[in-house]
């Protein structure tokens, strides 16, 4: 294996670049150096990038405390493309794969010509799939995933509470839950609601209409994907000693250890910011966890052999060119994308 890239690898690239934290105008389309991988990482050529709420957190500086990037910085988590060099010691994979990865959390680098992803984060892209659909699995899918199989740890005849079910990571929820067995009820507006019912959901409350905890009660465990007001309810949808897993709530002190193998100040950060719905959570006698979903080549491989088996099917709102970031990233930031945001390079 070789860590040079080819000879038709281009030294520079059109990357979607940080300036400094704030509102839109701090990111934009620019020329930068195509980045070298070191001996355990692959050097992609990105055919499509799935856009994720965390890449518009990152640029507000919202997730600062978690992760500070020294900018400028090129954005993105999540990709599909082709490989064009491999590390000395990379084993796995080889020039000319066709990969899929959630990169780096540390370094992202997702939207531009060429990224590199670790060995152990990228999978091989399921037959079944073009580059765009491929790239909207990712994040959301491992998310979706490593929340109901390894939080919540659903099982046959269980039932489980999604809110927000028609978002990215809805939609590959919805449909991992009802493949282990669970019965689903989530919540959609008329704008998602049949896209929810196609995808399995058995029970769908209209959240402009009623509030979930009003119709719903004594489930197995939640799944909450929006935080606020939606995650207490959850606390009382749920039956005694169940648990209410959130990623989009306020992180708890198991999310520093667990998560992001952080020490005692970020623990004891953790514990003061989420002491009050803890407390609320202990009231209703449910266990309350935050999740930071972590990257995984073998989750991505488990998620591709589900795509290829027909059990999951990846929802894509909408394809751009890479040259239409800007615009693509202000759709999803307005909040009602009906599963993934891709753009495609050129
Ligand atoms: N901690 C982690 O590791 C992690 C990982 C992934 C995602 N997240 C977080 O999880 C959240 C969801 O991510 P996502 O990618 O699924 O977001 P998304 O795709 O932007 O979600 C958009 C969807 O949410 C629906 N929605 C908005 N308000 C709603 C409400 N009150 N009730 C029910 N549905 C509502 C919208 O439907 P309508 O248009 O019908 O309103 C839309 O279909 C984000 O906050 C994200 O940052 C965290």
């Amino acid at each position: 294996m070789s860590t040079t890239p080819s000879t038709t690898t281009p030294h520079s690239m059109l990357a979607f670049v940080l300036k400094a934290y704030g509102g839109a105008e701090q990111a934009c389309l620019e020329q930068v150096p195509v980045p070298v991988p070191n001996a355990r990482q692959l050097l992609i050529r990105v055919r499509a990038a799935g856009l994720n709420p965390v890449d518009f957190k990152i640029r507000r500086g919202d997730l600062k405390i978690v992760q500070r990037y020294q900018l400028p910085a090129v954005l993105g988590n999540e990709l599909a493309g082709e490989i064009v060099a491999c590390g000395d010691q990379v084993h796995r994979f080889h020039i000319g794969d066709r990969v899929f990865a959630r990169v780096a959390k540390e370094r992202m680098g997702a939207f531009a010509q060429f990224a590199i992803v670790e060995e152990d984060h990228a999978a091989v892209i399921p037959a079944s799939l073009d580059f765009a659909t491929a790239a909207a699995i990712p994040l959301a899918g491992l998310t979706a995933l490593q929340a109901l199989r390894d939080e919540l740890r659903v099982g046959k005849g269980q039932r489980i509470f999604i809110s927000g079910g028609a978002g990215g990571v809805g939609t590959f929820a919805i449909q991992i839950a009802k493949h282990l067995g669970a019965q689903v009820a989530t919540t959609a507006s008329p704008r998602g609601a049949a896209l929810v019912r196609q995808l399995g959901a058995d029970i769908v409350v209209d959240y402009t209409q009623e509030k979930p905890v009003s119709v719903l009660s004594g489930f197995d465990g939640a799944f909450d994907l929006l935080g606020g007001d939606t995650l207490e309810q959850a606390f009382s949808i749920v039956r005694l000693g169940a648990t209410v897993v959130t990623v989009a709530g306020i992180p708890e002190p198991q999310t520093a250890s667990k998560d992001l193998g952080r020490g005692l100040g970020l623990q004891a950060l953790f514990w003061f910011a989420s002491f009050s719905l803890r407390r609320r959570a202990r009231q209703h006698g449910v266990h309350y966890r935050y999740l930071f979903m972590h990257p995984s080549g073998a989750d991505l491989s488990e998620l591709a052999r589900l795509v290829d088996a027909g059990v999951i099917k990846v929802i894509v709102d909408s394809v751009h060119p890479f040259e239409s970031i800007i615009d693509a990233m202000a759709k999803l930031e307005s909040g009602h994308a009906k599963g993934k945001i891709v753009v495609t390079m050129p």
